[in-house]
């Protein structure tokens, strides 16, 4: 008996240039391009297994060991209609392959990063089980069109197809056929950036990603100009700023564009909060720190991003990062520092401060 079975896990990653809004809600069509980081490592990842079985009553899903239901023109449901379709084009073409694009799916799927890190798990969640289908039905497909499906899932995990530096292109064709993710550069291109996630705190986030970006396309008017006069620049500049290895642009820009979104979450009706006082003195310490280092004629040195959420992620080269985990360590004394020791985190340590 042959056994229909693959294994393959993706990572989480960052937004430099976020994402926020949807012109289609249901095909996850965006209104701005965005730009990401993948986390590297063996860190912050999903794996997820897939099997097809003719024996299989119906399709089934487990996160982290407990089901979690396929609902009927949901996103999974999408999803895996999606990789079955593709598998059944590629059995048309290819009369010689066995015919399980009809047999029905069992998933699991586990993240191997605490789930109380706060850390939006979907985007490494949907890009493992697009993928995992691609490698049980053999297809050969590229990471660009394997992320128009993992799109459908969550936005942002289309950006996990690729390791390194990824743009997802909003596109213009209402279909979404143009709406990819692309890679700008692999992560060897810069190998000297590095990210330090600093959990602030690991309470689920009060308004969801999807939920708060919609009410942020029908209130607020300053996405307007977001999306038209700021995103379309900032594309531009971090592209060049990535090819050219130039740190002072990549931090300015990533800094910028948190900012910006946190600013259309405020202007957004009723307004959403997603950093707390302990994000805002993160913000206020490397603000500090990189204008000391270029008082003295030294150069920027570290860039702040934070998402649907208070913890921050930072971003540095390699030769700052003691330094700056000296810093977080020493303002925000109440975190925990250690040296990976769940092996969980990309830069190898995590600071943690409690919320209040
Ligand atoms: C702030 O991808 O989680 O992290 O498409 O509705 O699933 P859905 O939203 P999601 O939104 C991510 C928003 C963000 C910015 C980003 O990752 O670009």
């Amino acid at each position: 008996m042959t056994v229909y079975q693959a294994t393959v896990s993706a990572p989480v990653n960052i937004a430099v240039i976020k994402y926020w809004g949807k012109r289609d809600t249901k095909l996850i069509l965006p209104t701005n391009s965005s730009l990401s980081v993948t986390l590297d490592q063996d860190h912050l990842r999903s794996t997820t297994t897939s099997r097809a079985d003719e024996s299989f009553e119906r399709d089934i899903l487990w996160l982290n060991g407990k089901e979690d239901p396929i609902k009927e023109g949901g996103r999974l449901a999408t999803c895996i209609g999606e990789m079955k379709k593709l598998r059944k084009q590629y059995e048309d073409a290819n009369p010689n392959e066995p015919k399980i694009s009809s047999y029905r799916v069992h998933i699991a799927s586990n993240n191997n990063f605490p789930t109380a890190a706060g850390l939006a798990s979907s985007a490494s969640g949907f890009a493992a089980l697009v993928s995992s289908l691609a490698a049980l039905y053999k297809l050969p497909s590229s990471p660009s069109e394997l992320s128009l499906i993992a799109r459908q899932g969550s936005g942002s995990a289309c950006r996990s197809l690729f390791g390194g530096f990824v743009a997802w292109e909003m596109g213009s064709a209402t279909s979404g056929t143009d709406s990819l993710a692309v890679e700008v550069a692999p992560r060897e291109h810069w190998p000297e950036m590095q990210a330090l996630v600093c959990v602030v705190s690991d309470k689920k986030k009060g308004t969801s990603s999807t939920s708060g970006m919609q009410r942020t396309v029908e209130t607020s008017t300053l996405l307007q100009h977001r999306i038209r006069e700021v995103v379309p620049k900032r594309m531009e500049q971090m592209i060049r700023a990535i090819k050219d290895k130039d740190f002072t642009t990549f931090a300015e820009v990533t800094m910028r564009d948190s900012n910006s979104f946190h600013a259309v979450a405020l202007d957004t009706d009723p307004p959403i909060f997603y950093m707390n006082d302990v994000s805002r003195a993160i913000i206020a310490t490397i603000v500090e720190y990189n204008r000391a280092s270029v008082a003295a004629g030294g150069p920027v040195k570290a860039a702040y991003t934070f998402d649907a959420g208070p913890n921050a992620v930072i971003y540095a080269l390699e030769k700052d990062m003691a330094e700056i985990i000296r810093l977080v360590c020493y303002f925000f004394p109440q975190g925990v520092s250690f040296e990976d020791p769940m092996g969980v985190f990309p830069s190898g340590v995590q600071s943690g401060v409690p919320e209040g």
